[in-house]
Parts: C-alpha cells; structure tokens; sequence
C-alpha cells in the first residue's frame, strides 16, 4: 500500500480505534518498504562513493553516505533502491519537492527551443518574464530592477556591488553567525563557522560583524524583551561611535531567519528597529532571503513577517526547483547603473528561468499556503516531542523554515554536538534526511510540497532515533564528524 492512500493526518490524531490501527498497519507497511539493504550505503553506493572520494574536491561536507537515483515530490530513492523522506529539499533547494511534473513540462518546453543566450547581452521573454514576476512578488510596492545571477553567492555578490556603487560608501555591517556564500566578496560577509573562512584572508576590507538577534545565545545575557534590542543599539552606540562612522556604510546585509548559522528566528520588532537605524544613516537594508526566501516561512518572503521592506532582496535556492539561478532586486532608481557596471555570461540563463517562472506559479497556487498549514503542525509536534525528551529543546522557525537545538540536559541549555550528529545518522538509517546546522542545531527544511502524512512519518521516525540516541552515551566523537564544516 502507497503511504499516500492512508488516512488524513486529522484521522490520525482523532479518529477511532479502528482506523488509527489501519493507519498504524500502513504506516509499518511504508516502513518496512523504504529499506532494501541491510547496511548503508548499500553496494552501489559504496562503489560509487570509493570513486567519489578519489575525485572530488576534499573540501565536500558529506553528511551520511546518501548516492540518489531518482526523487519524487518529498521522496527519493538511493542507487540500491533504498527510499528516504527528504526533510532536506537539497538545502532548501527544491521548493516544489523533485522533479515536479510542471516544472520538468517547462524545462523541456525550453530546453527545445533554447538552452543559452547570455541574458547581459541579448533578450528573452523568459529573462523579462521572470524580472517582472520578482519585481510583483517582493515587498514593496514600488518599481524594481533585477539582476539575474547563478547561485546566492553570486546574487549577495551583486548586491554588495549595487549598494558600494550607489552609495559610493565602502563600509558595510553583517552579522555573527550569518552565512551569505563562498565567493570573496560573500565570504567576507560571512561569519557563521571559522573554518569556511580559515586561510582565505585578507577578505574585503570595511565589514563590521556585529552580534544578531539570536536571543538563545545573547552575548548580553539579556532577555527579550527587557533588553531593549541591546544588539541593534550596539551598532548605533558602539560601532557607528567608535570605529566605523555611519557615512561610511553602505549597506546592512542580514537574513530575516539565519539559515547555516542555525535557524535563528529574530525576535519580533528586531528587523524594525534595525531598518529604522539603517533610514536614520541613508543605509541601504539588503534581505538576504537566499535560504529563507521563496514560500519557505509561509509568506513568500521571511522578512514579511515583519513587515519590513528592504531596499535590495537576494534570493536563489528555492526559486527554481534546482536549477541554479539567484537575483538581487533593488528599487529602480538604485539599480540605475551604467552599462557595462555589472554582467554575467550565464545569469538568468533560459532554463533556469524557465524552471523559476514554472516554481513560482506553483508556489502562488497553494505551495506557500501549504507551507504555513504543514510548518505549523510540524512546529506544534516538535513541542510535543520537545517536551518527552530532555536533549531537545529550543524548537523554533516559521513555516517550513524549522530549527531545534540537541542538548547535554534541558537544564543547563548546553548544546551536545555530538548527539545532534549522531541524531543525523540515526535518522538517516531510518530513512529520514536532516540536516545539521549552527553549533549543535538541526533543520527541517523539507519540500513545500511536503503533506501533513508525510510530516507524520517523518516525526516518528525523528522521535524514535531521539529516544535512541537520548539512551546511549556519547556520541559519534568530533573526530570523526565533517559537521563542524558542514552546510550552506
Ligand atoms: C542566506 C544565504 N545566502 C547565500 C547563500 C549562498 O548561496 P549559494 O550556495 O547558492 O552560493 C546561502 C547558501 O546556503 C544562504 O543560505
């Protein structure tokens, strides 16, 4: 039986006997179906995994020996036939789960036509398409530009580009723990685990990280709300006083939710008070919503749970379904610059945009709304969860954009690496795919089209390899964990 043919996740929680043992038998059923080796990775895997480890860059994080064949929707199926429950969506990636049917209906429609022009140079419909449609659907209801990229280094890239040329100011303000991408100008931003950035210096001189609102970790010991936002007055009262004056600054770069860095939800008013300081200084307030973007909290932007319109939006990740595509889109008047100021050969190539424009008329015709409805159950089990085990704690987010800390005791608010990666392992065994994030963090970042059933499984397969994990001792030893670098 397909897990999908039983009953509702509502007839789980309230219907009879009868049918919650149906549900039950179907569930066991489902599971006992995902595994079709004994070990991890299975033989194929193995084998393909001995030739990967001779070829490709050492710099990879792998997490879990996992060599995919094939996906469907929240599903995906290894070389030796094994089946996972991906609550990874390829970091965030595949919005609209895999290979949606009408995202892949799009692509071959393009791909026949088309496949490259350089969008810097020459036109398109599906480039101009795309501009319009990102221009309607970020916030603020003004005339935009947008700058089609590759990836969300690339897009945080021309963003930083866009807000020096502007403001001909060369100072910029980023955050502890924020994660905006590999490339130079990103990198400098970035400052989320030392090891991305160890021996890659000098990075771009003029950027300031100051602490963000991870109330979890307040570097004040303060609480919200008492603290008054003590981290954004810092930047008023210390920084802009004391090393960096205001009419230097171009740009405030942040991610309305941290994303690598451990999804850190802000809390309420904190985004408010820092554009509030960012229009005090003529300080241009970029959104990087590469990770937290694209339906993923819920709202199609994370940054309009505050109700917060920044002048420069990043985005890439979720917006096409895989492909690899990002854009910075700014006001009109500020990305007025000249010819020539900025380009890229693939940006916004066809396909790409192709697969976008298909991914976000699935994201307005239900994806989102089902991002806020699944979210908000996962959310309210995790707390249930939460509270029958004492190594969890923390469990935060918005929509499907969900994180939770692993930790020594509930007490002490200790975070256990160790645990959490051994969690990852346990859970991977069992054939669900998480992800590790920040210290001792873990995401839920699954397919929007992820269904309340799906989200049921998946709980009960993270429950059961908590519970195990809560029982031994240690865990899987630093040594031998690539954690500690993994991510993006
Ligand atoms: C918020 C944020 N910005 C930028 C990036 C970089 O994106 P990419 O890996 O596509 O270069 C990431 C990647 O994880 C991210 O989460």
């Amino acid at each position: 039986m397909a897990f999908e043919e039983f009953g509702s996740g509502a007839a789980h929680i309230s219907g009879s006997l009868a049918q919650r043992r149906r549900i039950r038998r179907c569930k066991l059923t489902v599971r006992s179906d995902m595994r079709k080796t004994r070990a991890l990775p299975g033989p194929k895997a193995k084998r393909l995994i001995e030739r990967d480890t001779l070829c490709m860059s050492k710099s990879y994080t792998r997490i879990y020996p996992l060599v995919v064949e094939r996906g469907s929707g929240v599903w995906l199926w290894d070389v030796d036939g094994n089946r996972f429950l991906d609550f990874n969506a390829g970091i965030a990636v595949c919005a609209t789960g895999h290979s949606h049917p009408q995202v892949v209906s799009a692509l071959k429609d393009q791909i026949s036509r088309f496949l490259h022009m350089s969008g810097t140079d020459f036109y398109y419909a599906a480039e101009i398409n795309l501009a319009e449609k990102l221009s309607r659907i970020t916030p603020g209801r003004f005339h935009k530009r947008v700058f089609l990229t590759n990836s969300g280094a690339e897009a945080v890239e021309a963003a930083l580009k866009l807000c020096r040329y502007q403001t001909r100011r060369s100072q910029v303000i980023a955050f502890y723990g924020a994660f905006h991408g590999r490339t130079m100008g990103a990198l400098s931003l970035t400052a989320s685990k030392a090891v991305q950035r160890k021996y890659f210096s000098p990075f771009l001189a003029g950027v300031t990280h100051v602490p963000y609102a991870d109330c979890l970790h307040c570097v004040y010991n303060l609480e919200y709300p008492s603290c008054d936002f003590a981290c954004v007055n810092f930047i008023e009262e210390v920084v802009f006083q004391k090393s960096t004056s205001p009419e230097d600054v171009a740009a405030i770069f942040v991610e309305p939710i941290q994303g690598e860095g451990g999804y850190i939800v802000p809390p309420d008013g904190y985004h408010n008070r820092l554009k509030r300081l960012a229009e005090k200084y003529g300080i241009l307030f970029v959104a990087d919503e590469v990770q937290s973007g694209m339906g993923r909290t819920g709202k199609m932007f994370a940054i309009e749970h505050w109700d917060v319109v920044p002048d420069v939006v990043t985005v890439a990740k979720g917006i096409a379904s895989g492909l690899p595509i990002g854009a910075a889109v700014a006001r009109s008047p500020l990305m007025d610059w000249e010819p020539g100021a900025h380009g890229s050969t693939f940006g916004g190539n066809p396909v790409s945009c192709a697969a976008a424009l298909a991914t976000i008329s699935l994201l307005e015709d239900g994806l989102v709304t089902n991002a806020a409805r699944v979210g908000a159950f996962i959310m309210e089990s995790l707390k249930e969860i939460e509270k029958r085990h004492r190594i969890l704690g923390w469990v935060r987010g918005k929509g499907l954009m969900i994180g939770m800390e692993i930790l020594k005791t509930r007490g002490d608010g200790k975070g256990n690496p160790d645990k959490r990666d051994l969690l990852v392992r346990h859970c991977f065994e069992k054939g669900l795919l998480i992800l590790p994030c920040g210290e001792s963090a873990l995401r839920f970042s699954p397919p929007l089209v992820v269904s309340k059933k799906e989200a049921e499984l998946a709980l009960e397969i993270f429950e059961e390899s908590l519970a195990e994990v809560e029982k031994e001792r240690g865990g899987v030893g630093r040594a031998h964990s690539t954690f500690a670098a993994a991510g993006a």
